[in-house]
């Protein structure tokens, strides 16, 4: 089988490794997960998003990377490589797709309408491809507000070195966020100006390369970025009424489940592991096969968790001791841990501040050069694009679409008819913002969707045996040992002459992958749009 990217491989399994972390930590773990804790109810919504992780993260990871791996190929290729792209099931499928785009359109929902009549459309013309294609696409739009919440941080490295960022109050930390998220004034241009300077950056690793800018710079940027959470937990912890803020995170209380708050626990799952956007299946497609992905798949997974629940737990008690109020929405994290760090005796706040931002840019980076592998892995695979030309476009494209996003994070204020536009056709009422739009519309429902599709897709068509075959090269058995050997810590050979071992891990990632992770999304939909009610 031609592999497609022989000259983008990783250097070795570490790099590899490094880069896929570096991939899933980022925003999503520092900025959105403690801000979408805070919406969503504190500690029920983490054990929420822990199951979510466990059962639905582990095996789709190893399903998209395993994909990639044996398709060798973009996105697109690799959902038409290992079978027929068309069958009777994407026929039947788009033909629901099409009578569901019906039915919206009879009860007054164009919007609805228009964009599941259009996926139903690309699924009888191009089949299995178009999940590939939207793959594709969803980093797109996840990139271009990502790169607004990465200017941010850039205004605010430059901002505390101006000593700007010395607030202690919800009043300064307000005083200071307010015409940042609102864009208003000069504020537009200083705000557009750091989206323009963090996609600059971006683009810059991205030319590089793949082991030259991603793997190079995710191997120094990430154990930076543990040792600075480390220093923040301290701060949080240390300050008074810290304890507070850990029963919030920690401790769940059922009473305040939502159906949202379900859905948004899947949609968080799916961002901050960088599932469900092609980034796994195109970083597992240059990755040689000596590597276990298995064992990939628990490190990347094992540590983007660490780095949430450090996240929370360095914010939180900062949250409670200072008077904030949790549910204050996506500027939480930059209200609230300038203002812990100025309260630090002895006047380092500004040290501090530079520090953890600088922190945040980092994280940020080593995502978005992520996001921008799929749509420009299929520019380089499907259109005969050079990669330069595919990374120049596609930073091109989020950048002019941050742009909007920049200009209408908490509201329509500097878009107003775009505002009333998508008033009109989004049940009479526009979301609060572009921002909010966009975040909601990729990660509640097209992520998860393309989750499904590709569980679907590895479980059922191409199959959990080929898939499993895939897991196979390069593991070291670990995928066909007894799970009650593995439990009591003992090797295949120590289990007697009997092989047939009924539970392996390799057979319970076949049950999650086939029944478990679609079954779960699927409720998760269910219940966000009122089926069902848990
Ligand atoms: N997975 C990336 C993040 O968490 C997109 O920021």
């Amino acid at each position: 089988m031609e592999h497609e990217h022989n000259k983008n491989n990783w250097s070795s399994q570490l790099g590899f490794l490094l880069a896929a972390a570096g991939s899933s930590i980022g925003l999503g773990n520092i900025w959105r997960f403690p801000y979408m804790t805070g919406t969503n109810g504190g500690g029920i919504f983490v054990l929420i998003y822990f199951l979510v992780v466990l059962l639905i993260g582990v095996p789709l990871m190893m399903a998209e990377i395993s994909l990639g791996r044996a398709a060798g190929a973009n996105p697109v290729r690799a959902f038409a490589h290992l079978t027929p792209a068309k069958s009777g099931f994407t026929v039947f499928t788009a033909s629901m797709l099409l009578l569901g785009a019906l039915f919206m359109l009879l009860t007054g929902n164009p919007a609805g309408a228009l964009i599941v009549g259009l996926i139903g459309a690309l699924f009888l013309a191009c089949g299995w491809k178009t999940v590939g294609f939207f793959c594709g696409l969803v980093p797109i739009i996840l990139l271009s507000y990502y790169g607004v919440i990465g200017g941010w941080t850039l205004v605010y490295i430059v901002d505390s070195i101006r000593g700007v960022n010395g607030f202690t109050t919800i009043e300064g930390a307000e005083k200071v966020m307010q015409p940042i998220l609102h864009a208003t004034g000069h504020w537009k241009w200083i705000v557009i100006g750091g989206q323009l300077a963090f996609m600059a950056a971006c683009l810059g690793i991205s030319l590089a390369g793949v082991q030259k800018g991603i793997e190079r710079w995710s191997k120094v940027l990430m154990p930076l970025l543990f040792i600075l959470m480390c220093v923040l937990i301290v701060r949080g912890l240390t300050l008074p009424g810290a304890m507070k803020g850990i029963r919030f995170f920690l401790e769940p209380d059922v009473s305040k489940i939502t159906g949202g708050s379900v859905i948004a626990a899947v949609g968080q799952a799916f961002f901050t592991l960088s599932l469900g956007m092609g980034i796994m299946l195109t970083y597992g497609s240059y990755l040689d096969r000596k590597s276990d992905i298995t064992k990939a798949t628990l490190g990347v997974i094992g540590l983007d968790t660490l780095a949430a629940v450090m996240a929370g737990i360095a914010i939180f008690p900062a949250v409670f001791a200072m008077g904030f109020a949790p549910s204050s929405g996506p500027d939480l994290t930059f209200k609230v841990l300038p203002a812990a760090f100025n309260m630090i005796p002895g006047g380092m706040g500004v040290i501090w501040n530079v520090l953890f931002f600088l922190m945040l840019a980092i994280a940020a980076l080593t995502s978005a050069i992520s996001l921008i592998e799929p749509p420009a892995s299929i520019l380089v695979g499907e259109f005969r694009m050079s990669r330069k030309a595919a990374v120049l476009l596609v930073v091109l494209v989020c950048s002019v679409l941050g742009v909007f996003c920049a200009l209408s994070m908490a509201d329509w204020i500097n878009l107003p008819a775009i505002g009333r536009a998508v008033g009109k056709i989004w049940y009479g009422k526009a979301p609060g913002s572009f921002f909010e739009m966009l975040d909601s519309f990729c990660c509640n429902w097209i992520l998860p969707m393309l989750g499904l599709a590709t569980t679907i897709y590895v479980g059922w068509v191409w199959g959990s045996r080929y898939a499993l075959k895939e897991l196979r090269e390069g593991s070291s058995g670990f995928l066909d040992n007894s799970i009650w050997l593995l439990l009591a810590g003992f090797k295949a050979k120590d289990g007697g002459k009997d092989r047939r071992y009924l539970l392996t891990p390799g057979i319970l990632w076949g049950v999650a992958l086939r029944w478990i992770c679609p079954l779960l999304v699927l409720l998760a939909f269910f219940n966000c749009i009122g089926i069902i009610k848990f």
